[in-house]
């Protein structure tokens, strides 16, 4: 299928490195296609960035039938602009939309779309140290019915976003909240699923966490509220001795793209790495954690606080390994060293 073009006449200013933060800056263009019962996904296009125009009635806005996912391409020393695992994305995404009873879009036109849009905004990519230009797909259920079934019209949207750090510490350890009363996914839910539904659920304790002082809430399962799941906006690693531990997978946390990156590095590394039960008791034990996404990178975690108890960890200083995995795991992303794994994907010749 091939995409149109059909830019926006006006390109606004590029904005200064230091004044991007994340994701409140878009580009001038964006990537659209569209879905009906009858004609399946059609008319593929990259327009100008703009308001959509959809029904009041429109059942997202109802029943929150919406996926999403999140990437970035980056710009080498040498100019040239990379993506990072895209087909992990297109493949978690196609997850998602069996979850939410949404027709998957095509992997080659999903992986031509996130190409053509980079390429087109491809002076958007910023260059300066620990930025990148932050792609965010999108499906939302366009269908006009106050009735509770699935869509029969879809809009598949691509945004982009170029940012610095996800979090005003940059990679200074963040605090994290334990949170013991709230949960935010259960198995047999939606949890494994990247959907806004997910996020709403984290909010009313991450305002809580951040009025204290804390920059995310962890979250714990939803039986027995005892296990580590993940943080919302990322997954969590913990060093405990010669052992690095994340939580399985067991459909109530995000397959992360950006953990399934460390396991493989860290395996690679011949370390002993284990996806498995985490107790919140454990936790006074670390050595070490940290946070794994797209957005956060590896995020140092320095303190966490749990039913009251303040655990510092390693200081509150960065660790060794976390250290290791950000610089090795950057310099791959931004191309500054070999990528033994296949991962980067290039935009522009
Ligand atoms: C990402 O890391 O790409 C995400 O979607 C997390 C979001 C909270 C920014």
């Amino acid at each position: 299928m091939q995409i149109t073009i059909a830019r926006a006449k006006v390109n606004r200013p590029k904005p200064a490195p230091a004044s991007l933060g994340f994701g409140r800056i878009f580009t001038d263009n964006m990537f659209i296609m569209d879905y009906t019962t009858e004609k399946g996904w059609y008319d593929p296009r990259i327009v100008p960035y703009a308001p959509f125009s959809l029904e009041p009635a429109a059942m997202v806005f109802h029943y929150a039938q919406e996926v999403f996912e999140g990437l970035k391409a980056y710009r080498r020393e040498d100019g040239k602009v990379q993506l990072f695992r895209p087909t992990a994305n297109i493949k978690r995404m196609r997850d998602s939309c069996e979850r939410l009873c949404i027709p998957p879009v095509d992997d080659a036109i999903y992986l031509d779309a996130l190409k053509t849009l980079v390429e087109t905004e491809i002076d958007w990519v910023p260059s300066a140290p620990d930025t990148s230009l932050y792609l965010r797909p999108f499906i939302i259920a366009t269908e006009p019915h106050v009735g509770v079934h699935a869509s029969n019209r879809y809009i598949f949207a691509i945004i982009a976003s170029p940012v610095g750090a996800y979090y005003a510490e940059g990679l200074n350890p963040v605090k994290i909240y334990v949170e013991a009363k709230d949960v935010r996914a259960v198995k047999g839910g939606m949890g494994f699923a990247k959907t806004g539904g997910n996020y709403a659920a984290t909010l009313k304790a991450g305002e809580t966490a951040g009025q204290n002082g804390f920059s995310q809430v962890l979250w714990l399962d939803g039986v027995q509220r005892k296990y580590i799941e993940e943080v919302g906006s990322m997954n969590v690693f913990f060093k405990f001795g010669d052992e690095v531990a994340t939580p399985a997978l067991q459909g109530s946390i995000l397959p992360g793209v950006t953990r399934d990156s460390c396991l493989k590095i860290l395996r690679s590394w011949n370390m002993t790495v284990n996806e498995r039960t985490i107790d919140v008791d454990e936790l006074k034990n670390c050595s070490e954690a940290w946070g794994s996404g797209t957005a956060a990178v590896i995020s140092p975690i320095g303190e966490i606080v749990y039913n009251g108890s303040r655990i510092i960890i390693n200081e509150g200083k960065i660790g060794e390994t976390t250290q290791k995995l950000y610089d090795y795991l950057t310099g791959i992303q931004w191309g500054k060293i070999p990528d033994p794994f296949g991962w980067t994907e290039p935009v522009n010749s």
